[in-house]
């Protein structure tokens, strides 16, 4: 292993590195991360989807988001297979605490391209953070299928990430984006201290 958790932290920006002994939890209740996760997909694809519907007239947004839900619901349904592979169901839809906090610490009101602004930065967090834990997954999992199949979940929502980032600079400004996306990692970082880690949840 040459990479390590700081590593990816000055990739992403994070503020607050995820403990890598979640990786333990999350790997002895597999089925329950792989539910959560088959959600996170499914939510990701939804939202785009959402964000295509209410802001049309968006068109650089609308040209990048349409790819990116099909390839959200290519997860989604990588992961339902690797359920199934392994005999498990897609169960109940959880509360994702993780996304209700952080959604609530997102600016709101202000003009329609600002509101925009804001999601695509909420979008970016979520991205930022989902890839660090698949990349903790891909390292330290001890199933090597189980690396393996994080590998391209890390690289995909890596993409996606630098790609919500530069939608924000697109409908605002780069120093804007830079001196609020400093306080998204902020607030993000003090949202987590106050979650614990779970074995069946991504975030
Ligand atoms: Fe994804
Ligand atoms: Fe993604």
């Amino acid at each position: 292993m040459s990479e390590t958790p700081k590593d990816s932290l000055q990739m992403l920006g994070l503020k607050l590195p995820t403990d890598p002994r979640w990786v333990g939890i999350a790997e002895k209740s597999i089925e329950e991360i792989l539910i959560d996760h088959a959600y996170c997909e499914q939510k990701a694809a939804s939202n785009g989807i959402s964000m295509i519907v209410r802001y049309p007239d968006k068109t650089k947004m609308v040209d990048e988001v349409t790819p990116l839900v099909a390839e959200e619901w290519g997860h989604f349904r990588k992961v339902l297979k690797e359920l199934q592979k392994r005999g498990m169901h897609l169960g109940e839809k959880r509360k994702d605490e993780y996304v209700v906090q952080l959604t609530n610490s997102m600016k709101k009101g202000g003009s329609r391209e600002m509101q925009l602004v804001e999601e695509l930065l909420l979008c970016a967090m979520i991205e930022a953070r989902s890839c660090e834990r698949f990349r903790l997954l891909n390292l330290y999992c001890a199933d090597p299928d189980l690396r393996e199949f994080y590998y391209e979940f890390m690289v995909s929502e890596a993409g996606h990430y630098h790609m919500f980032i530069e939608l924000a600079r697109e409908y605002s400004n780069p120093e804007y984006v830079k001196e609020r996306w400093n306080e998204v990692l902020e607030n993000e970082a003090q949202i987590l201290k106050g979650l614990e880690y779970r074995g069946d949840r991504m975030h």
